[in-house]
């Protein structure tokens, strides 16, 4: 096998086929990949992109050497994909001249095939259902990952059971879980409470678990940062931003970009900038005053990353240490604000993923990111996922949001020459 789970607090090793999400001391698992079994060239995944294969076009199988080495015999068994990734990387220097960040990027995520992130790391964590031989999944969710494993699962004929907690998750993401017909279970609680509910289902009934505590999850969701590096010829940014919720998604960005570094794929790291929102502010908590994560009751308007006992504390700080990084926290109205430009600049993106140009706009206002430096933030999820906000934001009717740049649509009469008079105003 050309890899195996290894523990990240005490170093435990297991056979990479194992099928645990933690080691016996608790600590969760790493992916570890052998090196020595590889010696792949940039030239190589550039050849892959242009390649009519389901498997190549993939933006993340396209990686998959580096994802989950099983040989591409097995895999074309076992895959699950829906040709996730090939996200567009725009360059949105306008948007940037407006923040102060004129060598700005912004990888959408949103634009995966159920309009997250997490298509990348269901595409792994199906696949390595199926390798498995599993026949039911379980997350829960904010959301998003709900919607996702709803998907894939439905693609490949696996019972899928999501737990949310109820009332708490935008209706965009409850209804693809119902509409991809995964069994749905509104949990009287919050998102906290729903993670630990479904590890306990998954250990007694015998259904794989797909939260981000599945070190499989973690791997397919590293082809964010691949394809962020091949999308820039392979030039590292000064930076990469992201939101953190249940922070998987910094802990498979950074680890990913360590295993291009090992394997000289790239020439240095990008440093790491990973944003909560204040109401639910775990790590932030815990890296200001370098202590561990304690969890805290959470509350955000941006519901996604509405965690307060995040999975993969240590992993993340260890990723985020690995990169010289930093995590900083932003208000709702901050959110909110930089919401309202992210979509007016016409790309757009849910709460959650505007945490990311939030948080850069404080971090390059306090001088720890400047403006001559090359940024891409990630853009976690599409705007569609969440319109109730959207308009709750531009007819200023969000309890404590300032809606300083609502565009409240206009009333008018069905009179030309009073419609006339509103746009000429
Ligand atoms: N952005 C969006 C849009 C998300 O849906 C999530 C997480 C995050 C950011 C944070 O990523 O958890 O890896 O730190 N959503 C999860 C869900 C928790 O259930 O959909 P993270």
């Amino acid at each position: 096998m050309k890899f195996h789970l290894q523990c990240v607090k005490c170093d435990q090793q297991y056979p990479g086929l194992d099928q645990r999400y933690r080691c016996d001391c608790g600590g969760t698992l790493d992916v570890i990949h052998d090196p020595s079994t590889f010696n792949l060239s940039t030239d190589f995944f550039d050849e892959r992109r242009n390649s009519s294969e389901p498997m190549d076009r993939s933006g993340v199988w396209r990686f998959r050497e580096l994802i989950l080495p099983l040989g591409d015999d097995t895999l074309s068994h076992c895959v699950v994909t829906r040709g996730e990734g090939n996200t567009h990387l725009y360059p949105a220097s306008r948007l940037g001249e407006q923040i102060g960040a004129p060598k700005l990027w912004l990888k959408h995520e949103g634009e995966n095939p159920t309009g997250s992130f997490k298509d990348r790391g269901m595409t792994s964590g199906n696949t390595m259902a199926r390798h498995l031989g599993m026949t039911r999944v379980a997350c829960a969710s904010t959301g998003n990952t709900s919607a996702s494993m709803a998907s894939y699962a439905a693609r490949c004929g696996m019972g899928a059971v999501v737990f949310i907690p109820e009332g708490k998750i935008a209706y965009g993401k409850l209804s693809q879980a119902l509409a991809y017909g995964a069994r749905t279970i509104q949990i009287d609680g919050d998102f906290d409470d729903a993670m630990s509910l479904v590890q306990d289902l998954c250990a007694q009934e015998g259904i794989y678990l797909l939260n981000s505590v599945n070190p499989f999850r973690i791997e397919g969701q590293k082809a964010i940062g691949f394809e962020i590096i091949q999308d820039l010829s392979w030039q590292v940014p000064d930076w990469i931003v992201l939101p953190g919720g249940n922070l998987g998604n910094n802990t498979a960005i950074a680890k990913g970009m360590l295993e291009l570094y090992e394997r000289g794929l790239i020439d240095r790291l990008p440093r790491m900038a990973v944003i909560q929102a204040a109401g639910a502010n775990p790590l932030y908590a815990a890296w200001s005053s370098g202590n561990a994560v304690a969890p805290m009751t959470a509350d955000t308007i941006a519901t996604a990353i509405k965690i307060g006992a995040p999975v993969s504390w240590r992993k993340s700080l260890r990723g985020i240490r690995a990169l010289d990084g930093v995590v900083t926290q932003v208000s709702d109205n901050e959110i909110m604000d930089a919401k309202a430009q992210v979509d007016a600049s016409g790309i757009g993106a849910e709460p959650a993923s505007c945490a990311t140009v939030a948080g850069l706009k404080r971090l390059l206002k306090e001088g720890v990111i400047s403006k001559d430096e090359t940024i891409v933030g990630v853009l976690t999820g599409n705007l569609l996922k969440d319109p109730d906000v959207v308009v709750g934001y531009h007819t200023s009717a969000l309890d404590g949001i300032d809606s300083a740049r609502a565009n409240a649509p206009a009333k008018a009469p069905a009179d030309v020459d009073a419609i006339r008079k509103l746009i000429q105003s």
